[in-house]
């Protein structure tokens, strides 16, 4: 999508060279109009998919998931990463490794929110190693719904996430791929 393309290069800064901060339009401060654009985008990859809710986790990926669902017609949910009084007991649990926290966290959804034979699409941010797709996954299985496609902002391209995820047969369409990431140097696929 080249008008990503072209936000990350102006907009993007790279640090530590495997990390993008795009926290002018995408992780912090949120670029509308733009986001606007994102859920057009895949809305139009996925014309043909049944689909009839989208799946997130919070936070960063509350706010694709949102703008996207207008133009698919159906309600989100999103995972949760801390453990609150408002959830329900009765939840779907799976365990996350996150390489950039160096440690695992538990995502959880109410049972309530995902029922048997739901058609859902992911929607995340970022792809990395795609641990956190593959807890979504997970949770989706339990409750006997279908994954019938992931769609991700920016896939970091030299992380396994994304051969793995298509390795195991996932629907995956990332709107940009970013193959390699100096500084100030980012190569798209
Ligand atoms: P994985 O799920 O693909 O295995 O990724 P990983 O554990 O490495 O990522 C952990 C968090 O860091 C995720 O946010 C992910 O979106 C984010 N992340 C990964 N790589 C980058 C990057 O290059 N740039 C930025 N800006 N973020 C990255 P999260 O835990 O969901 O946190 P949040 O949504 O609450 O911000
Ligand atoms: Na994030
Ligand atoms: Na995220």
């Amino acid at each position: 999508m080249k008008l990503l393309k072209d936000k990350i290069l102006n907009q993007g800064k790279v640090v530590d060279k495997h990390i993008l901060k795009v926290d002018s339009f995408l992780n912090h401060q949120l670029d509308i109009k733009f986001l606007n654009e994102i859920g057009k985008e895949f809305k139009e990859i996925f014309k043909d998919t049944h689909i009839n809710k989208i799946l997130t986790i919070e936070a960063s990926g509350i706010a694709i998931a949102c703008i996207a669902a207008q133009y698919f017609n159906v309600p989100v949910v999103f995972a949760k990463k801390t453990e609150s009084k408002n959830l329900d007991k009765e939840t779907y649990e799976s365990e996350v490794y996150s390489f950039t926290k160096g440690k695992n966290y538990k995502i959880r959804v109410s049972k309530k929110y995902i029922e048997k034979n739901d058609n859902i699409l992911v929607l995340d941010d970022f792809l990395a190693n795609g641990r956190a797709v593959l807890g979504l996954k997970d949770i989706v299985e339990q409750a006997e719904a279908n994954l019938v496609g992931v769609g991700i902002v920016i896939e970091k391209g030299f992380q396994e996430g994304g051969t793995v995820l298509r390795n195991m047969g996932i629907n995956l369409k990332s709107l940009a791929i970013i193959d390699s990431m100096e500084e100030n140097r980012v190569k798209f696929r």
